[in-house]
Order: structure tokens, then C-alpha cells, then sequence
């Protein structure tokens, strides 16, 4: 293992239900979202450093518009929640070591689709790994929380419902390989800047809980729910725009993905799914469209190997 790399992908995810219930003292707010991994993933390869106590960050790819794309210098590296889960987790762990790190983004970013936090899971699971120190899932978990909401999802990954700011984590059992197609504006979200616009005026009122979320099964298809979709479409036309264009290819369940801008539908085939994306591509070229499915969780190898080199 010394010397050569461990890939590991690092899967986005969809929001198949959120309800936000109230603002918190925090700043935060106070939720509950069933979320899932897609295929669609970024790929990250970490390495431990021959000496020296430094993290190294290559950053490659193709994230859309609002990508950081090129090779990461200072001071953006040490701004990257990889850099700052490797930090976090070696600090914690009491421990003055490297690592050599590359990224290669695919996951479009401002979408709603969770790719930093993803890495930042991804990272957690790798350091835990090559720097041999056996933390428990559950104690990752504390640190991951400290990083993100979403974090703690993705180290759980597959499905999960997800409660309090998304750090209280429920695993469901996944339901792996269900056609998604994704729809990614050419604008991306902040996600303060939607969560900003939400009224207030239903605080605590729960409208549906998601366990009736059962994707696709014996062709039940789930009443999806985004209470980010309003105010997202308060500061964007994306929002509106795709769930028309979604619905105008007979989508059975689609919606905004977390803040947004991403707009994914669920398909009962991938066939059905690649029709769908080809029909509203054409319509819309602007829009970056990527078929893939629902997935387990990061840390698994991508295509199961460890490179060396
Ligand atoms: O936790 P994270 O850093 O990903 O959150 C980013 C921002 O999203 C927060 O600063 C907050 O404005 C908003 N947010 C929120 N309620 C949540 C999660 C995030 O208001 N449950």
C-alpha cells in the first residue's frame, strides 16, 4: 500500500423529500430530508506522503460553470472540505501526518447535490484508512457533523432519512440501481441565499413524513416534496422551467434537489431515462444533463482497484 493510491469514489445525492420545520437560534434550520446516493460521483485518490507532515490537493475537472477547476494552489486547497476533514481528523487523532490527495470533480457544484460534503466523507473514510487509526463509524460521524449537514449522510450513504440540521442520521434500507436523470442550470444556488427566502408560516407543520418514499417499486412512484423549491424559485426561473420540462416527458417523480439548482427525475427504466434526457436536452441545450442511478455510499474503490504508482 505504501507508495500507491487509493481511489475511492465519492457519489452526489438527491433530496427525495425535505420539509424544513422551523428556524433554529443557530441560524440553522431544522429539517427532515430522505436523501439517496447517485452514480454520478467525483473520484478522489489519497496517498500517504513519504515524509513530512503536509496535505497536498490536485484538483482536476469538470464541475460546470461554477467549477474550480485546475490545479488547487493555497490558500483555496486549505479552504476545501478534503483538506479540512484530513486536518480535522488528524488533529483529532493527535497525529502529525501527511497525505497526497487528488480530486477529480464531476459533481457540478451550487446544485444541491451534496458533492462537497461527499468528499468531505470520502476523505474522512480514506484518512481513517491509511492512517490506520480504527475510529468506529460513530465516532467519524462526530467529526463529520462538525464539517457539514450532510456530512454525517454520506458516511452512512446508500438512503437515509435525515433530521435536525441533517446530522441525525436514520439509514433506510437502499434501493439500488433506480434510473435518475439529472438537470443541472447553468446558474448554480447558494444554499444560505434559498434557505434566506423561505417563509416562515408553517413552522412545525410536518405536511407528510417521507416513509411512504418507496421508489418504484411494484410501479408505485413516491409524491416527491422540496419545500426549498419555492424559494429557489424566488431568486431563479430554473426551477420553474425544469419541472416543466421534466413533466412534458412524462416523468413519473421529479424535483428540485436540495437548494438546488438541480432538478432530478426518477424513471422506471434506463431506457425510459435516457429517452427523457435526450428529449430535454435538445430542448434545452444549456442545461448539463447526466444519466446515472441510485447508489451506495463513498469509500468504496471505484472500478474496485488500488492503483500504485
Ligand atoms: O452545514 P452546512 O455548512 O452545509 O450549511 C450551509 C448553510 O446552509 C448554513 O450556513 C445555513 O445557512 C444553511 N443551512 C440551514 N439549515 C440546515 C442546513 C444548512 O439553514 N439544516
Amino acid at each position: 500500500m505504501h507508495g500507491g493510491w487509493l481511489w475511492l469514489d465519492s457519489p452526489a445525492k438527491i433530496n427525495l423529500f425535505l420539509e424544513v420545520l422551523s428556524r433554529r437560534p443557530d441560524g440553522y434550520h431544522e429539517l427532515v430530508t430522505e436523501m439517496a446516493c447517485i452514480s454520478l460521483a467525483d473520484r478522489l485518490a489519497f496517498r500517504l506522503t513519504a515524509g513530512g507532515a503536509a496535505i497536498h490537493g490536485h484538483i482536476m475537472g469538470d464541475s460546470g460553470p461554477a467549477a474550480g477547476t485546475g490545479e488547487a494552489g493555497l490558500p483555496d486547497w486549505e479552504n476545501n472540505l478534503v483538506f479540512r476533514a484530513l486536518d480535522l481528523l488528524r488533529r483529532e487523532a493527535g497525529i502529525a501526518a501527511g497525505m497526497d490527495v487528488r480530486l477529480e470533480k464531476k459533481i457540478p457544484l451550487q446544485a444541491g447535490l451534496g458533492g462537497g460534503s461527499s468528499n468531505a466523507a470520502t476523505a474522512l473514510i480514506a484518512g481513517n484508512r491509511l492512517w490506520n487509526l480504527g475510529w468506529p463509524r460513530e465516532r467519524l460521524i462526530l467529526l463529520a457533523a462538525r464539517l457539514g449537514s450532510d456530512v454525517p449522510f454520506f458516511l452512512a450513504g446508500g438512503r437515509a432519512i435525515c433530521r435536525g440540521r441533517g446530522e441525525r442520521v436514520e439509514p433506510l434500507p437502499p434501493r439500488l440501481g433506480l434510473p435518475v436523470v439529472v438537470a443541472t442550470p447553468p446558474e448554480g444556488l447558494s444554499t444560505p441565499g434559498v434557505f434566506a427566502e423561505l417563509s416562515h408560516s408553517r413552522e412545525g407543520d410536518i405536511r407528510k413524513l417521507p416513509d411512504q418514499c418507496d421508489v418504484g417499486d411494484g410501479g408505485s412512484w413516491p409524491n416527491l416534496f422540496n419545500r426549498l423549491e419555492q424559494p429557489a424559485a424566488k431568486l431563479s426561473v430554473w426551477p420553474r422551467r425544469l419541472r416543466q420540462a421534466f413533466a412534458a416527458v412524462g416523468c413519473p417523480a421529479h424535483q428540485l434537489t436540495g437548494s438546488g439548482s438541480a432538478w432530478f427525475g426518477l424513471f422506471p427504466s434506463r431506457r425510459q431515462a435516457a429517452r427523457a434526457a435526450r428529449l430535454i436536452a435538445a430542448r434545452m441545450p444549456e442545461l448539463r444533463l447526466d444519466l446515472c442511478q441510485t447508489t451506495r455510499g463513498p469509500g468504496i474503490p471505484g472500478n474496485g482497484e488500488i492503483a500504485t504508482g
